[in-house]
C-alpha cells in the first residue's frame, strides 16, 4: 500500500488509522520513520530489529538463532529470507517519509523486496508514505509490482470535513466557535487539515489570551494576521519573483484567482476554470492565460505552480499549499473592514486577458 500526497495532506495520521485498525487483527505494526542517509540495510535492519520473537516462532522452534546479519551485508535476498522467516500472525511494516529516500537504487531496492514478499506470500505488508504528486514521483516501479500496489493519493479536504474538524477540536478543547470564526478557518484552510488545524490553534489560543471561551472572528483575524507574517517570511521573494516583480501586473489576478477558485479535489485548476466572471474566453485569451500558468512552473519563476495529470486539459496546482494561503492572506487582511472572506471583487490590476479595459471592472 503507498499512500501519497503533498505536505500536510492527512498522510501520516491516514497510516496511523490504518495501523491502528490492523493491530485489531493480529498485525504486528512497526513503524520507521526514513532518512535521506540511510541504506537499503540500515532500514531493513531498523524494521528487524523491531520485529517480536513470537512471530519468528518456527525458526526458534527450529532452534535456529534469530541473528539479524550486520546492515552492512543485507541485501533485498537477506531482507526477503529475513521477512519471510516470519511464520505467525502479520507485519505491517509502515515506512513513513520515504519520499526524503532519493537514491533511485534504494528505491527499486524496495520494489524488489515488495515484489519477492508479495510472490512468496509472505506474511507482511508495507505501507509507503511520503509526499509525492504521482506514485511514479516517490517509487521507482516496473509494471509486474503495480498488480500488487494500492496507491491512494490523498485528496484535499471538503469544507463538510473541516466543518467536522472544527466540531472535533471544539469537543475536546471545550471551546466554541462562532459562525463567522468557522466561516473563515473554512475559507482560509485551503482544505488543507494541517492549516485547518493551525488556525484553529492560534485562534483558541487568541480566546485563551482573551480569557474567552468562544472564538470569534477577531481572534481568527489574529491568527491570520501572525500566519501572514510567519508566511511572508518565507513566500513574499518568490512571490514577488513570480509575478516579474510589478504590482499590479495581470499575472497577480492570475495566482488570486488560482488561489481562490474552488479547484479539483487535488487542488488542481485549468486556464479555463480562471476566466474573468461571467465572461467567456476567446481562444487567445484562454492560451495567454495557460501560457502565463506554464511559464509559473518553470524555475525561473521558482517552480511556483507545478503541471498535474488530474484531466485531460492541461491542468495545474500551486507546488505549496502554504504559498496558495500566503497569496489569499495577502490580499483579503489588509481590508480592515467587512468579513475575511475570501470571495471579493477583483484585484486592481491592469487588464487580464479576454477583457476589453480595466475600466469595464472599475464599473462593476
Ligand atoms: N482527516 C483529518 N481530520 C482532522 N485532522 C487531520 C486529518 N488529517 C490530518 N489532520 C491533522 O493535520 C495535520 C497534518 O497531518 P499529517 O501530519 O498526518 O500530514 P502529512 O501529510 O503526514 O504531513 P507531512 O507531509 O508534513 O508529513 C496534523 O495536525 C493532523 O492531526
Ligand atoms: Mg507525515
Amino acid at each position: 500500500m503507498v499512500i501519497f500526497g503533498e505536505r500536510g495532506r492527512g498522510k501520516t495520521s491516514l497510516a496511523n488509522v490504518v495501523g491502528e485498525t490492523v493491530s485489531t487483527y493480529d498485525f504486528r505494526v512497526i513503524r520507521h520513520a526514513c532518512d535521506a542517509d540511510s541504506s537499503f540495510g540500515q532500514i531493513v535492519a531498523a524494521v528487524l530489529a523491531k520485529v517480536p520473537a513470537r512471530l519468528l516462532r518456527r525458526a526458534i522452534q527450529e532452534g535456529e538463532p534469530w541473528t539479524l546479519p550486520a546492515p552492512d551485508n543485507i541485501g533485498v535476498v537477506e531482507a526477503t529470507n529475513a521477512f519471510c522467516s516470519i511464520s505467525a500472525g502479520r507485519l505491517l511494516v509502515l515506512l513513513d517519509e520515504f519520499d526524503r529516500i532519493s537514491s533511485l537504487d534504494l528505491k527499486r531496492q524496495f520494489v524488489e523486496l515488495m515484489k519477492n514478499l508479495s510472490d512468496a506470500g509472505a506474511r507482511v505488508t508495507f505501507l509507503l508514505v511520503g509526499v509525492a504528486q504521482t506514485l511514479d514521483d516517490l517509487l521507482f516501479l516496473h509494471r509486474s509490482i503495480q498488480r500488487s500496489l494500492i496507491p491512494i493519493h490523498l485528496p484535499l479536504l471538503t469544507q463538510d470535513d473541516i466543518e467536522v474538524l472544527i466540531r472535533q477540536g471544539e469537543r475536546m478543547s471545550g471551546l466554541s466557535f462562532t459562525l463567522q470564526a468557522r466561516s473563515a478557518i473554512t475559507s482560509f484552510s485551503v482544505r488543507s487539515p494541517y492549516f485547518a488545524q493551525l488556525l484553529c490553534l492560534h485562534s483558541g489560543k487568541a480566546a485563551v489570551r482573551a480569557e474567552s471561551a468562544t472564538v470569534e472572528h477577531s481572534h481568527v483575524r489574529c491568527a491570520l494576521q501572525a500566519t501572514a507574517e510567519e508566511l511572508a517570511y518565507a513566500h513574499e521573494d518568490a512571490y514577488t519573483r513570480a509575478v516579474g516583480g510589478a504590482a499590479g501586473g495581470w499575472k497577480e489576478e492570475l495566482l488570486y484567482r488560482a488561489a481562490t477558485r474552488d479547484s479539483g479535489p487535488f487542488g488542481e485548476f485549468t486556464a479555463a476554470d480562471l476566466r474573468p466572471e461571467g465572461n467567456e474566453y476567446d481562444i487567445e485569451a484562454e492560451a495567454a492565460v495557460d501560457r502565463a500558468l506554464a511559464n509559473l512552473v518553470s524555475p525561473e519563476a521558482g517552480c511556483l505552480l507545478r503541471e498535474t495529470h488530474a484531466s485531460d486539459a492541461r491542468s495545474y496546482s500551486f507546488s505549496d499549499p502554504a504559498m496558495r494561503l500566503y497569496i489569499l492572506l495577502r490580499y483579503a487582511l489588509p481590508r480592515e473592514t467587512g468579513e475575511l472572506d475570501v470571495t471579493r471583487d477583483r484585484l486592481p490590476t491592469d487588464t487580464f486577458p479576454g477583457e476589453r479595459t480595466s475600466a469595464n471592472h472599475d464599473s462593476r
